[in-house]
């Protein structure tokens, strides 16, 4: 199992998948030292990048620009955006590509450019960006044409398995992504109608493997090393994409390693747990500062404790906790 984009190869082919809110620069961080090979920056608007960079929208800072911040510890990292319009979705690539747009100084590039049709979300799809491009081949086609163009970066794209069970065309629309440049696809097999809901239908994954050449990632409702490997075999994919089955349990990538390479795999026991719990908790609010860190941090935090005798109560007093301080009291009293 190993699979190449562009320059970068990964020898099991292990990705964490891009999450907006939750896979920030320090949990890919954590991420990829425990054993994923590849991560991707939380979803970018091309739009809201464009105009931030023409002033238009940096009065808060440049918010926009951050979240292409990419420290060396996740590197390989593609960047991801997401967009409508060829143009804009070309510029916007090109500046991330090339690192010169203010707010960005000092950050590692991207290894890829990643484009994003499998976005569900309302405030997203209404515009036609995200999975609603699903309903569009033809502009999305467009628009990868013209990402390609303006990056010498590859380009990948995650789709989803559809619009919804009657619109079921992602091997169509990963013909179109090869065609027109594309250098490697992630398949979330399920349909933007199914949002998240439980059961993704893995054999789109397949259908899509057998109509391209390029590396095709599967993804959806991975959360073990025995769901990697019934992945690979029932679908044949290049490589798998874990989004959820992370949260909390950053170590699925060192039980996937293991499993892939034969080895034994000693999971976390409780101090391993809470220890990086906390570590998490104290970078995100070194890098955010106090309450907006700590609020960022609640929701991980709780997802580590996620199964402890007494995790509710610690949940709430999480939920509630207004210093680290208060947090690391909380997280010993599980101890
Ligand atoms: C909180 C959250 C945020 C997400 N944000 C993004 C995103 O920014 N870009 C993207 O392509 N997919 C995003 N996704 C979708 C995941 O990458 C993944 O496709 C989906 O969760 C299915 O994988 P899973 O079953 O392993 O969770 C997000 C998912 C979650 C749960």
């Amino acid at each position: 199992m190993s699979i190449s984009i562009g320059g970068v190869r990964l020898p099991r082919g292990i990705m964490l998948a891009p999450m907006a809110g939750v896979a920030d620069t320090t949990f890919r961080k954590i991420c990829r030292t425990l054993g994923a090979e590849y991560t991707v920056t939380e979803m970018i608007s091309a739009r809201a990048l464009c105009y931030e960079q023409i002033g238009r929208r940096h009065r808060g800072g440049y918010k926009t620009a951050q979240l292409a911040q990419i420290t060396p510890e996740e590197t390989p990292c593609a960047a991801q955006i997401f967009g409508s319009e060829p143009e804009i979705m070309a510029e916007a690539a090109a500046m991330l590509s090339t690192g010169e747009y203010r707010g960005y100084g000092g950050w590692e590039l991207p290894c890829a450019i990643d484009i994003n049709m499998g976005c569900p979300v309302r405030k997203v799809v209404s515009n036609n960006e995200g999975c609603a491009l699903m309903r569009y081949p033809e502009l999305a086609g467009r628009i990868i044409e013209a990402v390609c163009r303006a990056t010498r970066l590859p380009v990948t794209v995650k789709m989803r398995a559809g619009w919804s069970p009657d619109e079921i065309n992602a091997p169509e629309l990963a013909k179109i992504a090869e065609a027109s440049g594309a250098a490697a696809l992630c398949i979330h097999a399920r349909t933007r109608t199914q949002m998240y809901a439980p059961g993704a239908n893995w054999g789109i994954i397949k259908k899509v493997k057998e109509a391209v050449s390029i590396p095709v990632f599967g993804n959806g409702d991975i959360y073990s090393a025995a769901d990697v490997l019934r992945m690979f075999r029932e679908t044949g994919c290049d490589g798998v994409a874990v989004a959820r089955g992370a949260l909390g349990n950053p170590w699925i990538f060192s039980e996937i390693a293991a499993a892939l390479e034969g080895r034994e795999y000693r999971p976390p026991d409780i101090t391993d747990r809470l220890n990086l719990a906390l570590r998490h908790a104290e970078e995100i609010v070194d890098r955010l500062g106090g309450s907006t860190g700590l609020a960022a941090a609640r929701s991980h935090l709780a997802w580590y404790v996620k199964g402890e005798p007494g995790a509710a109560a610690a949940r709430a007093a999480i939920m509630r906790a207004k210093s680290l301080d208060e947090v690391r009291e909380i997280l010993k009293g599980l101890l």
